[in-house]
């Protein structure tokens, strides 16, 4: 066990004392977590074998699952990546700082271990002040995969990274909430074609602007209907199914009519409880009242707000199982906008398995 310290900042402007006392346990090879936009992220030395390993540790991560290089300048991609294509430049111009990772073709000076000993890294530039700030006092490109155990949902607060990492990790920058709530959209440009690795919080349809030829791996393409997911192909090392789960079993429903998919849910919802199992729904804010009688209703904003709904879901998912439900209901989010990264957010806690409702 080490003793976590937690430094409370300032989420706009962090108090460069906390921000240089953070910067040292990184240059000493230790752990820090911090906020990003996305979620929080557990950040140790990118170019320190050994201090990745810790990372691995703490999560408790397969060494299978790669982990994201965070830099502060565009400048650091020569530091990281090799035969770097002009598409990277230009994706970087464009979206950095924010939200898009991109998967390259790694340098030598890059442990092969944050790469799950694959020969490529994936890069992003947060726009986080306190990201920021960190990663320009440790002056070093930080490794950081969320800060949350392996298969949990990703920690949007520093009460959350806590709750799995406590007694983990050296350090904690509380900088409150996350804003967007999903991390970033994934992007494989190593490839003969970019490919969307993971949809998250910069949207295809912006990417689609600049990369009109980009795919996003099969797998995420929502509503198969499959319920088996021994099929389903690995788009991406540590991309299996089972992920950002509660500790509850997450029912995920599906369908072209509103109406059916909730008198569906409504349901399910009623045998459960029949069976004495306590329910919890992650619902928006219009479909609060069809449930309200029967389960523990998580509102996560309105349907036509997927920021508000993305910003909210790991959040309520964690504070269900806070509530000990067995059970959780949800019904998608379609597919257009950030509807695609919940989907694909929702599939895997679920395990894959969706109830279409025709
Ligand atoms: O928003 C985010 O991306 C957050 C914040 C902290 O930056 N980070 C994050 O990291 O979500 P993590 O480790 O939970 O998810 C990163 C995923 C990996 O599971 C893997 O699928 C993909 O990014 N990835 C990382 N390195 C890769 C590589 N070299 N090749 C292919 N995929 C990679
Ligand atoms: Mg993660």
């Amino acid at each position: 066990m080490t003793k976590t310290r937690v430094l409370r900042v300032d989420p706009a402007r962090p108090d460069p004392r906390a921000i240089r006392e953070a910067a040292e346990v990184l240059r000493a090879g230790r752990l820090v977590a911090f906020p990003t936009e996305t979620v929080y992220g557990l950040g140790a030395n990118a170019l320190d074998a050994a201090a990745i390993d810790r990372i691995y540790q703490a999560k408790q991560r397969p060494a299978s699952d790669p982990i994201i290089a965070h830099i502060y300048d565009p400048k650091q991609l020569d530091l990281l990546a090799v035969e770097i294509p002009p598409i990277a430049r230009k994706l970087a111009n464009v979206f950095w700082p924010g939200a898009l990772t991109m998967v390259l073709r790694r340098a030598p000076a890059v442990p092969a271990n944050i790469a799950s000993g694959t020969q490529t890294v994936a890069v992003r530039m947060p726009s986080h002040p306190v990201s920021r700030a960190l990663l320009i006092a440790a002056n070093l490109p930080v490794a950081a995969p969320s800060a949350n155990t392996f298969t949990r949902p990703s920690a949007t607060t520093a009460a959350h990274v806590l709750e799995d990492l406590d007694g983990r990790i050296d350090l904690l920058l509380d900088g409150g909430e996350t804003t967007i709530g999903l991390e970033s959209t994934v992007i494989d440009l190593t490839g003969e074609k970019p490919v969307v690795l993971r949809p998250g919080g910069v949207l295809l349809e912006h990417l689609r602007a600049f990369v009109p030829e980009v795919t996003l791996a099969p797998r995420f393409v929502g509503g198969s209907g499959k319920t088996d997911t021994s099929e389903v192909p690995v788009a991406s090392p540590g991309q299996m199914v089972k992920h950002y789960s509660p500790r509850a079993e997450l029912m995920l429903f599906d369908g072209r009519d509103t109406a059916s998919v909730i008198a569906h849910m409504q349901r399910t919802l009623q045998q459960l409880s029949k069976q004495g199992k306590r329910v919890g729904v992650l619902a928006p804010d219009e479909e609060h009242l069809y449930f309200a009688k029967d389960a523990e209703v998580k509102l996560l904003g309105s349907r036509e707000d997927l920021q508000a709904i993305s910003h909210s879901l790991f959040a309520a998912m964690r504070m269900l199982d806070g509530r000990s439900v067995d059970v959780i209901l949800v019904r998608g989010f379609g597919q257009n906008g950030l509807g695609t990264a919940l989907w694909d957010r929702l599939l895997r806690a679920a395990e894959g398995k969706v109830i279409h409702v025709d």
